[in-house]
Order: structure tokens, then C-alpha cells, then sequence
């Protein structure tokens, strides 16, 4: 049976010192049917280890549902891991942070105010043991004494960056070893006396997350912990975007002389990210120091394997520095095809309006419920008031999370947008329905604003006078059955595309392969394609195109289907050669 531990200086497998070499692959942001090709491509790069966090709602949608098939398999995800040879690294929260949605927590968590994140209070530790106990029931049988991959499992993630409440991780850690886990358990956090003393237990090991200044962060790591291996467990090759900023990329040479360094010092690695892949759906989460700021479709994070699972500069560079390190597989990931080049009229069009009741049920009440109230935890809400007013009035909304299409009638008056802390909008005189289309984009993942309900935050004041009756219809876009039927007697090849919209078009392919949707000529959006939903869109960019995973596609005939908020000026998807994720700074 074999053993890995940690002894004075050194992780120990089986008695001899091992250098844990690792990558992050979140598998909840890569197709399944890619899996094995980003693990294999991470091997030829010279990696032994592949890491991956576990999100929380991504599995427990609601209190009472649990989901591990598809991309949600972690069982198969880890056996692939042991297929092609490599260990794993676990890393099941409760919280990720990671640019998620809510930083993996499930926002019916948070339905309840009493419920204490991220400390020891009972009925936040009553919901994490029934998590954990699922999650470390797929993770403990495969751990590497039982003959599986996993070599290390860490415990929360960044804690001291915000708590001190060691009961809290002594609790998770004796969840953890009462579901069987014997392997060693780690903590992360930035190398800081206070975050490294509060983000930790004595009996697990302290590791760190950073992209520079290597060196000098082992020795603070080091004076925090005299013995133990030293880990990076998040070392920081790339960073992720926000729309409406920049896209961002590291150089290659200078991360690699980075991880040179870390290596040379002695220290394992946890690459983060070696492949990114995409927060496909609705998962992005967000930041808040004061503006909202939603992370986009693409977690490409400038990583060593790219999006689509290609090999980039950085792949090459740290295959180099790594191949100085320990030996390398003589194969090479094959060369990159490019994507076919096309168009697609979107032949079909009907406004969200005539097939809302269709994706769901209006609830009214004297009041403002948010969209956590209704049980819909992302996407998008419908709210509506019945207005009858003699001259132009002012509507005022307490917040707008996060963001709101205001319509009269159906007709277009503006947007509340979150990030311009947008509070109120005129209203033009007449009588009608008032409807405010909100999108939650995404929940903020690190900081205060982590569980906040979306939607419509009230008070609703329309003219000084407060308002109490709302119409409320949380939209279910699961299944596009409802919509496709309404497509099937929508507008026939509509010129152009006045939000909100859905449209649809068909396409044939020579061969199934991975394609670049350049999205840049339309206006704010949602996709999906056979449906699998590809995620969001914003002219805002930097994003410009969404990727499409060759295993969501057929040879034969794909339906695409767009949701424009906004508008388009030519009511045509354009597919193209390579990835576009904008601007970058320099
Ligand atoms: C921290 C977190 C990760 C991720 C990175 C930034 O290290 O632990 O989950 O958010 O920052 O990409």
C-alpha cells in the first residue's frame, strides 16, 4: 500500500522525498469529455500532480439536491487523474473563493442571517459536515493508501486572510478525518505573519499563494513554520478579468524565472491555474471594494494551457524550467488546429416578454422579494408594478443587483446598472405596466459582500410615494423547450435584435471541433449552443468571444440560441479562428 507523508523537510512517498509538481484544473470549468486531454497535456508539460477546489453549490444547487455527474463527477475526475499517472490534490472549501459564484458557498446558505459563514456556528457546521461528508465520501476511497491518486486535502482556503477562529478549523479538520481522510491536510494563505498564524492549526500544514518574490515569501513561510515541506499551493502564473477592465497576462519569461526559483529553493508547487477553462453558465462570480466588479465568461487566466486547451508561450517556457527540475515525458501535445471561419443568420426571433410566463410563474406580494426569496439563486427575474401617472415620476430603488433593463409597456426606458451605483430613473407619464428586468451577474466571491441576496433590493419609491405591490417571475432558463417552441412562431429572419430577445439560428459542420463565437457586434447577452450554456456576453468587453467545446457540438446540425438584453445591429452570429479576450494593458 503506498504512503505519502510529510516529514521534517520533505512530502514522503513510500519512504523517498517527493517534489510535488502540480497543476489546478478546476473540473467544474472544463467540459468532462476534455478532461483527460488537459490532465495528459499537464503531464507532458512535466507536472506528477493535478489540483483541483470542489464548489459547493455547484453540486448542492439547493438545500436538498446533490449532483456528481457530468461536469460535477469528481469520482471520475480524480480516476482520470490516477489514469494518466498522476496524483491529486483536493481542495473542497467549504469556501474557494476562485472567482466563482458566492466563492463556492450555496446562497441558500445564507437564506437564514443567523447562520454563521465561515466560523464555528452550529448551523453553518451542521450544513458543511453534510457536504463534506458527500464530498470526502468520493475523495476518501481514492485517497493514495486506498490505491487512488489523492495525495493531500486542504482546509478551507485563505482563512486567516478573513477569520481567526481556530475552533472553526479544528471542526472542519476532525470532519475531515472522521470522513476517512488520513492523508495529510494542508492550509493556504498569503505569506503573512498574521494571515499564516490565523489561517492555521498546528497539525496542518501551512503553505503558500503568490506569483512573485518566491524567494523571500518561503522564508516568511519558513519563520511561520520551521519544519515541514514548503509549498506554494497557489503559485499565481496569470490573473483572472473583470468586465469593463482589461484582459490580463503575465510574461512568460518572468513566471517562469519565478517558478525556476521556487523550485530551485527547494519548494513544491501547485500551479495556479494550469488550465483555466471557463465559468461556463452562470458561476462567475465577483469582487466589491467598493465597485462591482463581475469576472467574465472566460478563466483563461493567461494559464499555461489556455482555454481551449491549447499550449501557449508559458506551457513552453515552464515545460523548460521544469525539465531542469525532474525528467520529462518525450511527448508534445499536438499542434494546435485553427478554428473554422463562418456565419450563422439568426432566422428566428421573440422578445422575451411574449414567452416570460412560459419560463416560470408570477408571484405578487405587498412588497420586494429578492430573487433568494424565490428560491432562484442566478440568472435573471422579471419584476412588474402596475403604473398610472399624469406626469413624468422618478423611481427610486434601495440597490439594483446587479443589473436592470427598465421597460414600460414593454418599451425600453433604461438601465440601473450596480457598477455605476445606479439608484433611480425617470419614468415617462402614462399608465401601463412598469417591468424591470434584473440580472444577477454573478456573486461576489471574496470580502463583506459574499452571500448577498440579488434582485431588486427595496425600498421602491415612484414619485415620493413608496411602493408595496410587485409582480415577481424568477426566469428558468434549465431547459429552452418553452423557448424554442416560442421561436418556432417568432419573427422570421428579423434584421436586427432589440432586447430582450431570444433568437435563434442552425449550423452544420465539416468536422467537430472546438469554435471561437465572436460576439463582439452584439450588445449584452447570454448563449447557448444544443443546450449547453456557454455563458455570458458584453460589448463592455474585454472579452470578445465565447468558446465553444467541441464535445457540446455535432456534425450534423446545432442549434444556437442567443438571449440579446440589449441590442444587435445584424442578426447573425459570426464564428471565428481564435480566441479574442480583448485588450490587455500594455
Ligand atoms: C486566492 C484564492 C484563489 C483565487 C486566487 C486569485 O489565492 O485562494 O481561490 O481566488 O486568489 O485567482
Amino acid at each position: 500500500m503506498d504512503r505519502f507523508e510529510i516529514e521534517d523537510d520533505d512530502f514522503v512517498l513510500n519512504g523517498e522525498p517527493f517534489r510535488i509538481l502540480s497543476g489546478a484544473i478546476h473540473y467544474f470549468r472544463v467540459h468532462p469529455d476534455q478532461w483527460a486531454d488537459r490532465i495528459h497535456k499537464a503531464r507532458l508539460m512535466g507536472l506528477n500532480t493535478i489540483e483541483t477546489y470542489v464548489s459547493w453549490n455547484f453540486h448542492a444547487e439547493t438545500p436538498d439536491s446533490w449532483t456528481q455527474s457530468g461536469r460535477a463527477d469528481l469520482d471520475r475526475f480524480l480516476r482520470l487523474i490516477q489514469a494518466e499517472g498522476m496524483y491529486a490534490i483536493v481542495r473542497p472549501g467549504p469556501y474557494i473563493c476562485a472567482e466563482w459564484d458566492n466563492g463556492g458557498l450555496p446562497a441558500w446558505l445564507f437564506a437564514n442571517p443567523t447562520v454563521g459563514i465561515r466560523r464555528d456556528e452550529p448551523q453553518f457546521i451542521a450544513a458543511v459536515t453534510t457536504y463534506l461528508n458527500r464530498v470526502l465520501g468520493i475523495v476518501a476511497p481514492l485517497q493514495i493508501g486506498n490505491g487512488g491518486p489523492v495525495i493531500l486535502v486542504q482546509v478551507e482556503n485563505e482563512y486567516g486572510a478573513y477569520g481567526d477562529d481556530a475552533s472553526y478549523l479544528r471542526k472542519l479538520t476532525d470532519i475531515t478525518r472522521s470522513a476517512g481522510i488520513t492523508v495529510p491536510l494542508t492550509t493556504v494563505d498569503q505569506p503573512q505573519d498574521d494571515m499564516l498564524a490565523n489561517g492555521s492549526l498546528p497539525e496542518l500544514l501551512k503553505t503558500g499563494s503568490f506569483g512573485s518574490r518566491a524567494v523571500e515569501r518561503l522564508e516568511t513561510l519558513r519563520k511561520n513554520q520551521p519544519t515541514g515541506p514548503l509549498m506554494c499551493s497557489e503559485f499565481w502564473d496569470g490573473w483572472f478579468d473583470h468586465w469593463g477592465a482589461h484582459h490580463h497576462t503575465t510574461s512568460a519569461g518572468e513566471s517562469a524565472a519565478e517558478l525556476d526559483a521556487l523550485l530551485s529553493a527547494g519548494a513544491s508547487v501547485n500551479i495556479y491555474m494550469f488550465h483555466g477553462g471557463t465559468n461556463f453558465g452562470f458561476t462567475n462570480g465577483a469582487n466589491d471594494k467598493g465597485v462591482y466588479q463581475p469576472i467574465v465568461t472566460s478563466y483563461d487566466y493567461d494559464a499555461p494551457l489556455d482555454e481551449a486547451g491549447q499550449p501557449t508561450a508559458k506551457y513552453w517556457a515552464f515545460r523548460e524550467v521544469l525539465a531542469r527540475h525532474s525528467s520529462l515525458p518525450a511527448e508534445l501535445p499536438a499542434a494546435r488546429v485553427p478554428a473554422p471561419d463562418f456565419s450563422v443568420p439568426l432566422d428566428r426571433a421573440v422578445s422575451l416578454f411574449s414567452v416570460a410566463d412560459r419560463l416560470g410563474s408570477w408571484s405578487w406580494s405587498d412588497g420586494l422579494p429578492s430573487m433568494d426569496e424565490l428560491g432562484q439563486y442566478s440568472g435573471f427575474a422579471l419584476y412588474s408594478h402596475e403604473i398610472d401617472l399624469d406626469r413624468v415620476a422618478v423611481l427610486e430603488i434601495g440597490e439594483v443587483r446587479d443589473r436592470a433593463y427598465v421597460f414600460v409597456n414593454d418599451s425600453p426606458i433604461g438601465v440601473l446598472a450596480r457598477d455605476h451605483h445606479d439608484r433611480s430613473i425617470s419614468v415617462p407619464a402614462g399608465r401601463g405596466t412598469l417591468s424591470l428586468l434584473v440580472e444577477d451577474q454573478g456573486r461576489v466571491d471574496y470580502g463583506d459582500r459574499i452571500g448577498e441576496p440579488k434582485g431588486l433590493i427595496g425600498p421602491t419609491v415612484l414619485d415620493g410615494v413608496r411602493l408595496q405591490r410587485w409582480g415577481v417571475l424568477p426566469l428558468d432558463l434549465r431547459s429552452l423547450a418553452p423557448v424554442d417552441a416560442a421561436l418556432d412562431a417568432g419573427a422570421d429572419h428579423p434584421r436586427s435584435l432589440s432586447g430582450p430577445v431570444f433568437a435563434r439560428g442552425h449550423f452544420s459542420l465539416a468536422a467537430v471541433q472546438d469554435l471561437f463565437l465572436d460576439t463582439s457586434s452584439w450588445g449584452k447577452g447570454v448563449v447557448w449552443i444544443n443546450g449547453f450554456c456557454l455563458g455570458r456576453y458584453w460589448s463592455r468587453g474585454p472579452q470578445r468571444t465565447l468558446y465553444v467545446p467541441a464535445p457540446v457540438l455535432n456534425r450534423d446540425r446545432n442549434e444556437m440560441v442567443v438571449l440579446e438584453l440589449e441590442s444587435a445591429a445584424c442578426a447573425e452570429a459570426r464564428f471565428v479562428t481564435e480566441a479574442n479576450l480583448g485588450h490587455t494593458e500594455f
